[in-house]
């Protein structure tokens, strides 16, 4: 058979195999697992989103296929979602595009901004997204440590100025995964002068913003006045409405670039399905009482964790949004070794850090997306676990 693409073998080789190997193995002898692992939120879609789908679904209009560019009445609710949270004006016809989750427009935008050879400034630790697709458009990432010293945050200053100056995209991603933290405005508004200053496209992952805890009300890049000049951001309903299942997402932000990505969508998708479409409309529209709801839970959840992995020694910050804890493995152990450890001697599955970037090193990632009865047995295995080292 002909080679495959040499495209795809710029990607990188998956890094939890021999945590999945294990996984499987101890499934297939009858032992359960319990997995701090994905971030995926175990609570279901609120019941008036799913009763709108089912309505829609009866609708033979919504059987056909969808525009590209979304339903108008979607676009528009975006933009009033946007200017009711953030206070933020949309132009719902160029400033809005909705998404096959937001995973696929981040994947695909690099397509539209990168040509071989580019470079984009990419945080390390990151969702692992924004590398893969530079590198599948022919693009080369240069990593952006996140530290606990610098809280996370990209020194910007820090870039090499041959390095800003050759750059063409820089991505952000806050509340952050893997590491939980928060940005504020003054970060943000020195993120919008120095893509300013360099002429790049600032492109800002804002998935986790509705999931927050004590008060935090994380921000948007579009906040920053004259953001839009260079910068877009994602967003969508996954973690903000338990909609991980539905994908659908959304672009927002610089016109230019909102139409370039609409344009290379309409050559390869053909839309969201509309009774989705409908369903987001709805989440966005209607009552948002469950965000509350749910972020008590996991603020509950958080706290529990947090205290475990106190009496096991781990040092973590309590985060003031995501869905996540990223916590310090003890010394001695590099993030994959601890990892196995826990699978093998506790039956406890956590992502190690490194699966996130070489900065993720030390670290650990827990999701806090399980449901309450396994937390609490995850959190029982831990602390016997901890007892008999
Ligand atoms: C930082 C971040 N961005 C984007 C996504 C993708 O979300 P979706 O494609 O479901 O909108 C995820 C999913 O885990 C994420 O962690």
């Amino acid at each position: 058979m002909a080679e495959l693409s040499e495209r795809l073998s710029k990607l990188p080789p998956y890094l939890f195999v021999e945590i999945s190997r294990k996984i499987a193995e101890k499934k297939a002898r009858g032992e359960k697992v319990i997995s701090f692992g994905i971030g995926d939120p175990d609570l279901p879609t609120p019941a008036n989103i799913i009763e709108r789908l089912c309505q829609a679904a009866h609708d033979p209009v919504n059987h056909r296929y969808p525009e590209t560019e979304g339903l108008p009445e979607l676009r528009q609710a975006i933009a009033n979602w946007y200017r009711r949270r953030f206070g933020v004006e949309l132009d719902p016809h160029e400033e809005v595009l909705p998404l096959i989750g937001s995973k696929e427009g981040i994947g695909h935008l690099s397509f539209c901004l990168l040509d071989p050879g580019d470079l984009a400034l990419i945080p390390d630790p990151a969702y692992p997204v924004y590398s893969a697709s530079t590198r599948l458009a022919g693009g080369e990432p240069y990593f952006l440590p996140l530290t606990e010293e610098n809280n996370f945050l990209p020194e910007l200053d820090a870039i090499p100025a041959e390095v800003a100056q050759r750059a063409k995209v820089l991505w952000l991603n806050y509340p952050n995964n893997p590491t939980a933290a928060v940005a504020d405005l003054p970060f943000f508004e020195r993120a919008v002068a120095f893509a300013k200053k360099h002429d790049l496209f600032l492109c800002h992952d804002a998935a986790y913003t509705e999931v927050a805890y004590d008060g935090f009300r994380p921000p948007s890049l579009l906040q920053v006045p004259g953001a839009k000049e260079v910068g877009v951001e994602f967003h969508s309903c996954s973690k903000s409405y338990n909609m991980t299942g539905w994908r659908i997402g959304m672009v927002v932000g610089n016109k230019r670039v909102v139409d370039a990505l609409m344009r290379f969508k309409s050559n390869l998708d053909s839309g969201i399905p509309q009774a989705i479409q409908q369903a987001a409309i709805e989440a966005l529209s209607g009552p948002q009482n469950a965000i509350a709801e749910h972020n008590e839970v996991y603020r509950r959840r958080r706290d529990k964790l947090l205290a475990t992995l106190k009496m096991l020694g781990l040092q973590a910050r309590k985060p003031l949004a995501s869905l996540y804890i990223w916590a310090r493995v003890p010394e001695g152990f590099t993030s994959e070794k601890f990892a196995a450890k826990l699978l093998d001697e506790a039956g406890v599955v956590v992502t190690p850090g490194t699966g996130y970037g070489q900065y993720g090193e030390g670290y650990i990632r827990l999701s806090l997306t399980l449901p309450d009865e396994e937390l609490e047995e995850g959190l029982a295995r831990l602390k016997i676990w901890a007892e008999a080292r």
